[in-house]
């Protein structure tokens, strides 16, 4: 009995394993659906600007929903600008995702991408996508002023709401901002400057310097002055208003978020093919999928509270009312050319960027 037993076992045990096999061997033909193996691995290497835990739960949603392998590097904007700049020839990367569009424009400029224009693209309003498809937009966000409640009431200080308030000589040492080149919420910062300053990169520079003596530090990812202010390392953080949402979720729920008066500025989170991708097919699958609902949902479950530029996609009551705002005229194309030259005015006549 106990060796018919084990026997019987034994033949359960095959069966389930011949049923793994066939479940494998299915997973692998939806894999490879469409990809031809000398042109693609069936695996999608991201250079990802959204937040760690966006990125690590948009690649498993997007293998799980396609049966496509996806990995991801975490990167700032300018510091994934600069690696997808060093891959050229041989290309690191397959996708970048997330991260200010002002950042793909940059490196459209720069011939670092390959221009796809998604089928899924065509529900993207036009605001949000570049019409030769060089980038496309999947959410948006709104630049904010993140202050720590208690240190304000400490200085006898009011929540900033204006970019003047943050010039209080009480505030000195009391700001922290990322360093736009490393950074797309700093840049987006700069590129405000500009927009209030009619254009004026001059004095736009001038704002930032008087800014400056109240800057504690210059980080390298935008989000980092969120958590600084919420330690009170810092008074005010200027960050992306999601990313104070998202630090005080994690437990810091005394953040106050405000808007400048004179207007904020406002990214578009892009996805883009990388030039000479190695996994062109797979690429072009997972930004097909990152336009999608399914793909758009994703943000808020992760603490991730941008506005989703697909129409269809539902919208998390904690996500900024835009059109509540003062907003800056935010062209990224013209912020993204303008990227390179005007960084380099900054380290040089502001603040050198952060060593790494
Ligand atoms: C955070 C925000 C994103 C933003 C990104 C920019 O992850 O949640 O909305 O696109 O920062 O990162 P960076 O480090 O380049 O400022």
């Amino acid at each position: 009995m106990l060796v018919k037993g084990r026997s019987r076992r034994r033949a359960t045990a095959a069966m389930a394993l011949a049923a793994a096999v066939v479940v494998t061997a299915a997973g692998c033909a939806r894999e490879n659906a469409g990809v031809d193996p000398a042109k693609d691995s069936g695996i999608v290497h991201v250079v990802c600007g959204a937040t760690e835990d966006w990125c690590a739960a948009t690649t498993k949603k997007f293998t799980e929903s396609t049966g496509v392998k996806a990995d991801f590097v975490r990167l700032s904007s300018g510091e994934a600008l600069a690696r997808i700049k060093a891959g050229k020839g041989n290309a690191e990367f397959d996708v970048w995702y997330g991260g200010p569009a002002d950042g793909y424009a940059a490196a459209n400029t720069d011939g670092m991408l390959d221009a796809y224009v998604s089928p899924n693209a065509a529900v993207i309003p036009d605001k949000y996508k570049d019409p030769a498809g060089s980038w496309t937009g999947v959410y948006v966000g709104a630049l904010g002023f993140c202050s720590n409640g208690k240190l304000l009431a400490e200085k006898g200080l009011e929540v900033p709401k204006s970019w003047a308030d943050l010039l209080n000589p009480k505030l000195n040492r009391e700001i922290g901002i990322a360093h736009p080149s490393t950074s797309g919420t700093a840049y987006t910062a700069l590129w405000t400057q500009v927009q209030l300053a009619g254009g004026d990169q001059g004095k736009a520079l001038e704002y930032m310097r008087k800014l400056h003596p109240n800057v504690l530090q210059y980080t390298k990812s935008g989000s980092a002055p969120g958590q600084m202010t919420a330690r009170g390392e810092v008074t005010v953080g200027i960050i992306f208003s999601h990313d104070c949402v998202a630090t005080m979720e994690e437990g810091f729920p005394d953040l106050k978020v405000s808007f400048p008066s004179e207007g904020t500025g406002y990214e578009t989170g892009g996805v883009a093919l990388v030039k000479g991708a190695k996994n062109p097919t797979s690429a072009k699958k997972f930004i097909d999928w990152a336009l999608t609902t399914e793909a758009q949902e994703i943000g808020p479950t992760v603490k991730s509270y941008q506005f989703p530029t697909n129409p269809n996609a539902k919208v998390s009551d904690k996500v900024v009312k835009l059109s509540e705002l003062t907003m800056v005229q935010y062209d990224a194309v013209a912020a993204g050319t303008a990227k390179s030259a005007l960084n380099k005015r900054f380290d040089a006549e502001v603040a050198q960027a952060p060593k790494s």
